[in-house]
């Protein structure tokens, strides 16, 4: 096996009395994958044990309900707050015990965020104290290695924390005190040698909060207690700690920096997604790293660092599809570029070798390509452009993490013999001639264009996102604010004044919510004017007649009023599945998990 090139991040790290092999943390990652009473299912585990098999030193499970029902935090939230649930946690506790990864779980009451603590009483809070510590001791008797403290997100413990939600003058006005109350009622049931973490609001991000002074201040008392610190996000916009695609790697490593150094270790978290980053942090910042939908996107993410196969990582791209499952949606997390999520079912090799002609190099084509060929199919893969779509999604504005799926894809679809390329147009002819038992027909979507191009006036998004046209200090009409026309506008808005026409009531509909806001501020920021509930009824050099009555005077219109479905030709004697955007125009999700299951049917 190559030596690492980034032995940094295989150091092993002791917390408390337990010994982590490297300095990897899996953080909490609700899943939805319990059940709505609360108890686990091989689904949940299924998943846990994928992330095990990576090798992470310390597994951290999802939130978990220490307080029924006031501290239940979303419908499917696991539940860990009395005895009727233990032989679930040991049943699970034990699977693990194969795996060289440490095991903790994190241990959740949601608090009362709109209420803040001071109406609670003493008794209340001994009584809460009291379920933290039956919760750990059910971790703990189940043969969970440590329990982590969810100190962070504006949840119970933080709300104890944050001057913003206690103004209690009695002594649980010491921002302090509950979490090491907390902390002594786990070692009073489960021994102080049973490590206790704790994932810390060092910054609430919100006027009035904890600011990274108090921060560092309260991490210093609390390490007197507890065996480990996550250097967290408080009260403040979610954004920032669902962080979407735009933001750059590694940018909240700074608070871990901050509160260092401590006699415990402490660790960095958010949007670290390369081993570079990873070991940049550790060399300054901090003594662990967090690595969340980087190992929901790719569990074996420190397998291939290991190998030397860095190159085949595919990285989490800050799609926010599982964002927009747990919290948008509250259903079952999903992943845009691992289809495995919420399935963990293995690629199997095939019974019987086919001849499979895949054609398409988007997402949906290169991930049937991809299954196809690690099922020990014969793989002929046809497209115009490897990549796609991803090639244009790629362009605006915070997008270019897209071109690591293009790039994951290449590294994994070249130089291996078991997949033949034909970059150009597919034929019926040529795709006959090859005499394929199959065809995955992944052919993507073509621009809708209620008008059609005019030289010097009227374009598609494709036509700028391509960059067969380059606007600048143009006044130029986006039509269509669907996500592509938002962006299309944010592209267009960093050299030439934009203005949006949408016929429904809102723009960028249907994204996760985050994302969205985050997308809308930055139209706002680049003063794109945005025209709702207002149709295009016609269009001519120069000009463009609204619904409204108003006539425009425009440079350049630019039609992004979505697209369709495209199917070059059908194949009557060949078994076909039409996935992707070719069947229904939808997201990088639908496209590769389609691809996915087209593959895995053959
Ligand atoms: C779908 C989803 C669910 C999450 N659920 C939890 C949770 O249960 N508890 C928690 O403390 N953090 C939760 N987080 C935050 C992550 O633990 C992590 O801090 C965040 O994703 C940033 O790290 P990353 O960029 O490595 O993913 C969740 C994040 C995502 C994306
Ligand atoms: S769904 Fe998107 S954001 Fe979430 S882990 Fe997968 S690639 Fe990353």
């Amino acid at each position: 096996m190559p030596k690492s090139m980034y032995p940094e991040l295989f150091t092993p790290i002791n917390i408390g009395a337990v010994k982590l092999q490297n300095r990897v943390v899996f953080p909490p990652i609700s899943t939805n994958f319990a059940r709505k009473d609360g108890h686990l299912t091989e689904l949940f585990l299924k998943h846990y044990l994928r992330r095990a098999r990576g090798e992470a030193g310390l597994i951290i499970v999802e939130n978990s309900c220490v307080s029924y029902p006031e501290g239940k935090h979303g419908a499917y939230e696991p539940r860990i707050d009395s005895w009727e649930f233990y032989e679930g946690w040991r049943n699970f506790a034990n699977e693990f015990k194969k795996y060289s990864s440490a095991l903790s779980v994190e241990l959740t009451h949601h608090g009362w965020k709109d209420r803040g603590v001071d109406f609670l009483s003493a008794e209340k809070i001994r009584e809460i104290i009291d379920s933290y510590g039956t919760a750990a001791e059910i971790a703990c008797k189940a043969g969970f290695d440590m329990v982590e403290v969810q100190g962070a997100h504006g949840l119970l413990v933080n709300q104890f924390l944050s001057p913003l939600t206690n103004h209690r003058e009695d002594e649980w006005g010491t921002p302090e005190r509950f979490a090491i109350e907390l902390r002594k009622e786990i070692a009073k049931r489960c021994g102080r040698d049973f490590p206790v973490t704790i994932r810390l609001a060092v910054d609430d991000f919100k006027d009035g909060g904890i600011n990274l002074e108090e921060g560092k201040s309260i991490a210093r008392v609390l390490s007197e207690h507890y065996d480990m610190i996550q250097a967290d996000i408080g009260l403040g916009p979610k954004e920032l700690r669902l962080e979407p695609m735009p933001y750059r790697q590694g940018w909240r490593a700074y608070l871990a920096e901050k509160i260092r150094p401590l006699n415990v270790p402490v660790t960095a978290v958010g949007m670290i997604r390369e081993p570079e980053v990873a070991v940049n942090i550790l060399r300054t910042q901090a003594e662990l790293i967090v690595l969340g939908r980087a190992l929901i996107a790719d569990p074996d993410w420190l397998v291939k660092v290991k190998e030397g196969r860095v190159n085949e990582i595919r990285k989490c791209i800050g799609c926010s599809e599982c964002i927009k499952a747990r919290h948008d949606e509250d259903t079952a997390i999903r992943c845009g570029v691992n289809p495995q999520v919420g399935r963990e079912v293995e690629i199997k090799p095939a019974k019987l070798k086919k001849t499979v002609v895949v054609i398409g190099g988007g997402p949906a084509g290169l991930e049937a390509a991809r299954v196809a060929m690690l099922r020990g199919h014969e793989v002929h893969l046809f497209y115009d452009e490897f990549g796609g779509a991803l090639n244009i999604a790629a362009v605006p504005p915070g997008k270019e993490k897209i071109k690591w799926l293009i790039e994951f894809y290449r590294n994994v679809l070249f130089d291996n013999d078991r997949v033949v390329h034909y970059p150009g147009k597919a034929t019926k002819e040529r795709v006959l001639s090859l005499n394929p038992d199959a065809v995955i027909m992944a052919t993507g979507s073509r621009p809708i264009m209620p008008w059609p191009p005019e030289p010097e006036f009227l374009y598609t998004y494709e036509d700028v996102l391509r960059r067969r046209v380059i606007l600048k200090n143009n006044n130029v009409l986006v039509g269509g604010g669907g996500l592509v026309g938002c962006e299309t506008a944010s592209f267009l808005a960093e050299h030439n004044s934009v203005t949006i026409v949408e016929m429904l009531p809102e723009i960028a509909m249907g994204m996760e919510t985050l994302s969205r806001a985050h997308l809308l501020n930055e139209l706002s920021l680049k003063h794109v004017k945005v025209m709702t509930g207002t149709r295009i009824t016609g269009v001519e050099q120069g000009k463009v007649a609204l619904d409204n009555g108003e006539i425009l005077d425009i440079d350049a219109m630019v039609m992004a009023f979505g697209s369709k479905p495209y199917v070059p030709f059908s194949l009557d004697d060949v078994p076909t599945v039409v996935v992707g955007d070719a069947k229904k125009v939808r997201n990088i999700y639908s496209a590769t998990s389609e691809g996915f299951r087209a593959a895995t049917n053959l």
